[in-house]
């Protein structure tokens, strides 16, 4: 078995659950949960916990091309914007969701449901970013 596309395989499935749950927690606690601020707070574990996910699994495809090639794939300009799209994504997505486990239980619902709307407009732009990163590297 090629190790290196083990490692890749591995990071890729970090990296998938993590795009599911911060497009799926942000979905849930913004529509499904709305009233419950409690569940809320466990979704936004769930998110913070995606989004620390991505970046992490994110930087590792990074780390295992420079660890078989010694350098970073020259990619695309396209895809060099998405995945600067894409980090931007993931550290607002943190501080977004720290944000809001610190502060939340002390706002008013319409502002749950902003960052919530925030929080998923970010998630989708980062997964919609990585189709050109995909296909322009
Ligand atoms: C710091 C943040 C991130 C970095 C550095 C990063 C980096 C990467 C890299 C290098 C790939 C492999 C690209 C390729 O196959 O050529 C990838 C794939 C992917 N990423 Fe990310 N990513 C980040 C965040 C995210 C986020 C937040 C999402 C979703 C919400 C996401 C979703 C995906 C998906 C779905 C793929 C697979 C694309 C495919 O093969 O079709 N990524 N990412």
């Amino acid at each position: 078995m090629d190790p290196q596309n083990l490692a890749y395989a591995l990071i890729q499935l970090v990296h998938n659950f993590g795009a599911v749950a911060v497009v799926g927690g942000a979905v849930a606690a913004r529509w499904l949960a709305r009233d419950a601020p409690a569940t809320q707070r466990r979704l936004a574990w769930l998110v913070l916990a995606g989004w620390l996910a991505q970046a992490a699994s994110g930087a590792g495809f990074g780390a295992v091309s420079f660890l078989f090639y010694g350098r970073f794939p020259d990619i695309h300009a396209i895809a060099r914007v998405a995945l600067l799209l894409k980090m931007a994504c993931a550290a607002s997505g943190i501080l977004l969701a720290a944000g809001y486990l610190k502060r939340a239980a002390d706002w008013l619902p319409a502002r749950r449901d902003t960052v919530w709307t925030l929080l998923l407009v970010i998630a989708v732009t980062a997964l919609a970013s990585a189709a050109f990163l995909r296909w322009f590297a």
